[in-house]
């Protein structure tokens, strides 16, 4: 699952906007939802006023996100374990990662990634957003998911780069 290093608050600022801009009626999916930095800063960013679905691997933290934000449906558990119940129902929706794609192993990769290219197959997806703390992908094929062209947060400490592509 990787480390459970918090978003910076300038990281989930900038994350939010990125998956809000142009694109602010969407509803969105949050993958590894974590502390729920990113969460909170969707949550302000929309004013409570889209539909937001998070899923988080660890349980505790999934609870206490679902008790801090009772506006917002949250899943404990693995994405790759429940696209059906996380797709269910969204259309074109924003999906929000902050997944560590570098140390998912092979075998986690692979299903998260079938797990995507299915949601964006049937329309579950109308934007992917990402950030890794490498102005690279670990793996080629992820570029059709995340883009290739990642902006770094300006100030952010560790240096960190957003990923967006829309589908
Ligand atoms: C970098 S950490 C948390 C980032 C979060 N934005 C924050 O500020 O706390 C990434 C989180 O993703 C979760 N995670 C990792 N792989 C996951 C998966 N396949 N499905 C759901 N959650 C996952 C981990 O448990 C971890 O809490």
């Amino acid at each position: 699952m990787g480390a459970i290093l918090p978003a910076t608050r300038a990281l989930a600022r900038a994350m939010a906007k990125t998956a809000m801009h142009g694109r602010s009626e969407s509803s969105i999916i949050e993958i590894g939802a974590g502390t729920g930095r990113v969460t909170e800063a969707l949550w302000r960013l929309s004013n409570g006023k889209i539909r937001i679905r998070a899923i988080e691997a660890n349980k505790d933290l999934a609870d206490r996100l679902r008790r801090r934000l009772p506006g917002i449906e949250v899943f404990s558990g693995m994405f790759e374990d429940a696209p059906e119940r996380m797709f269910s129902g969204m259309e074109r929706a924003t999906v929000v990662s902050s997944v560590p794609l570098f140390s998912l192993q092979d075998d986690s990769r692979a299903a998260f990634f079938a797990s995507l290219t299915a949601g964006i197959k049937r329309g579950g997806v109308g934007r992917y957003v990402q950030y890794t703390y490498w102005p690279v992908l670990p793996w080629e094929g992820a570029k059709t998911l995340c883009g290739t062209d990642p902006k770094l947060v300006a100030l952010n400490f560790p240096p960190a780069w957003i990923w967006s592509q829309d589908h």
